[in-house]
């Protein structure tokens, strides 16, 4: 038995799995990450076309970044709650250079604080408390970002927040109502939502597209739909940019696409680069009401210097590297090369994303699921060298591929090859 199957039957042993059934760990040990690859023990590499978990999109170990830290941790690390540092307060003022219309900003650690911040404040300032998302959102674990969470983690875990309803998500692969536009769609579920809401409607938490529930895009108009909806009902619109904001979909945010501006935008894996970051912005406005009704969220690492060191360096790269446009060039490649395998394999049935956040949808063939599909596809292409990662926690058939932005034309083409060669030797498999 080699080192890092030791490892594993150890991982087994001594750690406790939290990805729910099915959650098995990785059999692949990274000991060390560069740019786009992992390296384990024996130096065998594999190709990071996920971005870590959606985060690392400068790549790993970026050279500035490591010095950032460096620097950061041996100048200043961490202060009481209370206490501002200049990296904090240029970064606010860096995100407020880029939506000047939120320009009031705090810092958490991760994605699922973030929406329990927002949900706290939209509660404070609309003085509601029903929370509405989709019913294939993932917005985190913790309590209320849970219960704004309906594409995984629920069973089990009740009670979850009072006066948190879901809308189906407009998916334009597998329409719910055929023939039903999603103008419609929405309209109808704003009106069920009238009938059971207790007069209560404090926001509605979106994800401009759905990652988790199986990488669907909101079609262009639905977010300015879903806001007109919003402000008819005195409701705050929460966008929750965690997997697609800083380039990642071509743009520097995702909702730039749309015209629409959110009453609280969410950031977080990608700010961090791979560090736990993350940040709530919001108008002068909500700020202002906010503070004059005690709104209050204070965490141990709020506003703490060193992650904001990091971000403040992250934003730099990606402005000075034209990385939001080289985004949409590899996009666009990767995209064409899954285009071209969907030719190829009838059990590909669909390509959607946008930039380099894109998805596969697997569909039944010969007897098994896309899904069991999909599962074999990427256990065959990390034999290959390719980290790609299934989305929905296992019960949708769609391979997620968000590889960094500072990945090469070649590694974009390396992994291309890598999921045909996966695809084809699963397809002979499957018998007919
Ligand atoms: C859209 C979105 N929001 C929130 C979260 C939760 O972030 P975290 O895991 O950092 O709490 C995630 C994590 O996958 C996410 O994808």
């Amino acid at each position: 038995m080699n080192a890092d199957e030791q490892t594993l039957i150890k991982a087994d042993k001594f750690l406790l799995r939290y990805m729910g059934l099915g959650g098995n760990f990785t059999p692949f040990i990274p000991e060390r990450a560069e740019g786009s690859w992992l390296y384990d023990a024996s130096g065998r590499r594999v190709l990071d076309f996920t971005s870590g978990q959606m985060s690392s999109v400068l790549g790993h170990a970026h050279p500035e970044l490591v010095a950032t830290i460096h620097e950061g941790a041996g100048r200043l690390d961490h202060l009481l709650s209370m206490m501002v540092s200049k990296p904090v307060v240029d970064l606010a003022e860096a995100l407020a250079e880029l939506v000047p219309e939120l320009p009031r900003s705090m810092f958490l650690s991760t994605g699922g604080e973030s929406v329990e911040a927002a949900i706290r404040l939209a509660k404070v300032v609309t003085g509601k408390w029903e929370v509405v998302g989709f019913a294939q959102s993932y917005h985190g674990s913790t309590g209320a970002a849970a219960s704004a969470t309906y594409s995984i983690g629920r069973r089990g875990h009740g009670p979850l927040m009072p006066g948190a309803f879901a809308i189906p998500a407009p998916n334009a692969f597998r329409p719910r109502f055929p023939g039903v536009t999603w103008q419609q769609e929405l309209d109808d579920s704003f009106e069920l939502l009238d009938r059971q809401s207790t007069g209560n409607l404090a926001a509605f938490v979106a994800e401009p597209i759905l990652s988790t529930g199986g990488v669907i895009d909101l079609p262009v108009g639905y977010l300015a739909a879903l806001k007109a909806h919003c402000e008819r009902r005195g409701m705050l619109l929460i966008v929750d940019e965690a997997q697609t904001s800083l380039g990642r979909t071509g743009e520097m945010f995702a909702f730039e696409r749309d015209n629409v501006m959110p009453d609280i935008l969410l950031l977080s894996k990608t700010l961090g680069a791979g560090m736990a970051m993350s940040s709530v912005s919001t108008s002068d406005a909500i700020a202002e009401i906010g503070y004059s009704r005690g709104f209050m969220f204070a965490t141990t690492h709020v506003n703490d210097p060193l992650p904001a060191c990091v971000a403040l360096k992250v934003l730099e790269i990606i402005r000075r590297d034209s990385l939001v446009e080289k985004a949409a060039v590899l996009g666009t490649r990767l995209r064409r090369g899954l285009q071209n395998l969907m030719q190829h394999y009838e059990c590909i049935g669909d390509i959607r994303g946008r930039g380099l956040l894109l998805g596969m949808e697997f569909l039944p063939r010969a007897g098994h699921t896309g899904t069991a599909i999909s599962q074999k596809v990427t256990q065959v292409a990390l034999d290959l060298g390719l980290s790609a990662n299934i989305t929905g926690a296992y019960t949708s058939g769609v391979i997620r591929l968000a590889p960094p932005i500072t990945s090469t034309e070649e590694e974009i083409d390396f992994g291309l090859n890598a999921l045909d060669t996966a695809i084809g030797r699963v397809v002979e498999t499957l018998g007919s």
